[in-house]
């Protein structure tokens, strides 16, 4: 199982990500002729010969360069297993990267890649809002091991980005640290705000010392990885959390972290110290939900069009923040366009009125779904001041357009015309009066 079985020509033609998504990786006849790959619900594998594990071990702890056609053989769950790895060559097409990791959840592959590339004393640049989770992190644990972070609002464009990096450079003057690593979340979870990652990737040469210089590290959750590659735009990381779109069915906990060899050694390392990978079967999952990946965010994103457009012309919605709809001529859409394929399924509502109105809005839904997260087949709808973001203090969330009236939703493959029906009849129950 450890040969792979990657051709994606046939002749001069390129097989697309699509079809590589049912055979890519792996070959039944490593498995009695099974159509699909088994579950490999084994923690270790057996060696032919003591040399076979002494060579095996050798290359799994870089203790010596691989020879040519040489491949790391299977050793212990933790460290490979045959789901992950035929997972990760078909994550790695769809990323346009040389390598994927497979994480137990978006949280392990944000922290793995984190720990992998920061250490005391240095600081980490970061767009702002992100996830709540990645929000904790970089606010109360990395500072507690001398990792300071330096912010900037993904709405305040370049010249936000520009401030921080000056920031940074002044604290790291003063203290004989590097910056570590910048840290995007494009776009921005809640409020899909957009954050340029080229300029991010120049402003990361602008540290280089001694032929290395930060990484800059993208989670594509919102957009992955359909509609947005960052890996083609500058980034050196890019990372989803797999529970979303990926998963696509809201019915498991994965993530990934994908780049070239080169960045994703380190991380590779610490997954398997950390112990930080996903489990073989959750590997097998996710394997199935690839094959129809690109039918469901084609639906989801064209319901999402349909359901946003709704929303714009209802007199109780105050201002919709979809993609889609960004004005022309802004900085904002001219990244857009250069950055993103497709505005996708997720995106926040603001109705008139404040908390109140909005909890009646979301208690009232019928075919909707009230529940955190999001990329899966059904429409889920949520409060984030009172729910993912509620950690942050309001001066944060007041800053970052958190506001009480805001509802995210996350648009499935329903009929959107059932989900047009359900809004509008939730709408019905609030007055539409200014708070
Ligand atoms: C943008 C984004 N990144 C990361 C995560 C964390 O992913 P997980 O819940 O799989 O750990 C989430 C979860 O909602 C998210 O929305």
């Amino acid at each position: 199982m450890n040969k792979k079985y990657k051709s994606r020509t046939i002749g001069n033609h390129q097989l697309s990500p699509e079809t590589l998504m049912m055979g890519y990786g792996y070959s039944p006849s490593l498995s009695e002729g099974s159509l699909k790959p088994p579950v490999f619900q084994t923690s270790t594998f057996v060696f032919q010969t003591a040399e076979e594990g002494k060579a095996f071990f050798e290359l799994a702890y870089g203790l010596r360069e691989k020879e040519e056609s040489e491949e790391i053989g299977l050793i212990y769950s933790r460290i490979n297993n045959p789901n992950l790895e035929v997972l990760e060559d078909r994550l790695a097409v769809w990323d346009n990267a040389e390598k994927s990791l497979v994480f137990a959840s978006g949280m392990a592959a944000i922290s793995t890649s984190l720990w992998a590339y920061l250490r005391p004393g240095d600081v980490l640049i970061c767009s702002e809002p992100i996830y709540g989770g990645t929000e904790y992190l970089s606010r109360y644990i990395l500072p507690e091991f001398n990792i300071k972070r330096v912010g900037f609002n993904a709405e305040d464009g370049e010249k936000g980005m520009e401030v921080a990096a000056q920031e940074a450079r002044d604290i790291i003057k003063e203290t004989g640290g590097r910056v570590g690593a910048i840290f995007l979340e494009t776009p921005a979870n809640p409020t899909n705000g957009l954050v340029d990652i080229a300029l991010a990737r120049r402003i990361s040469e602008s540290f280089s010392k001694d032929g290395t210089r930060p990484p800059v590290i993208v989670d594509n959750t919102f957009l992955g990885p359909l509609w947005q590659t960052p890996l083609d735009h500058g980034a050196d990381i890019t990372i989803m959390s797999l529970t979303k779109y990926v998963g696509g069915h809201s019915d498991l906990i994965a993530g990934s972290s994908s780049g070239s060899e080169k960045w994703m050694g380190p991380i590779q390392g610490m997954r398997t110290i950390l112990g930080t990978m996903a489990d073989p079967h959750t590997g097998w999952i996710l394997m199935r939900s690839l094959e129809t990946l690109k039918l469901r965010m084609e639906a989801s994103n064209a319901g999402a069009k349909k359901v946003a457009s709704f929303l714009k012309a209802h007199e109780k919605v105050s201002a919709v923040w979809h993609l889609d709809d960004l004005p022309d001529g802004t900085e904002d859409k001219e990244l857009f366009e250069r950055q993103c394929r497709a505005g996708g399924s997720t995106f926040a509502f603001e109705i008139h009125g404040g908390e109140a109105e909005a909890f009646k809005v979301l208690n009232a839904l019928q075919v909707i779904k009230l529940a955190v997260s999001l990329g899966g087949t059904e429409t889920l709808a949520s409060h984030p001041a009172a729910m993912t973001h509620s950690d942050f203090t309001q001066k944060d969330r007041d800053r970052l357009g958190i506001k009480d009236s805001l509802i995210r939703i996350s648009v499935g493959v329903e009929n959107p015309e059932d989900l047009i029906v359900d809004l509008a009849q939730a709408l019905d129950q609030i007055s539409g009066v200014v708070a």
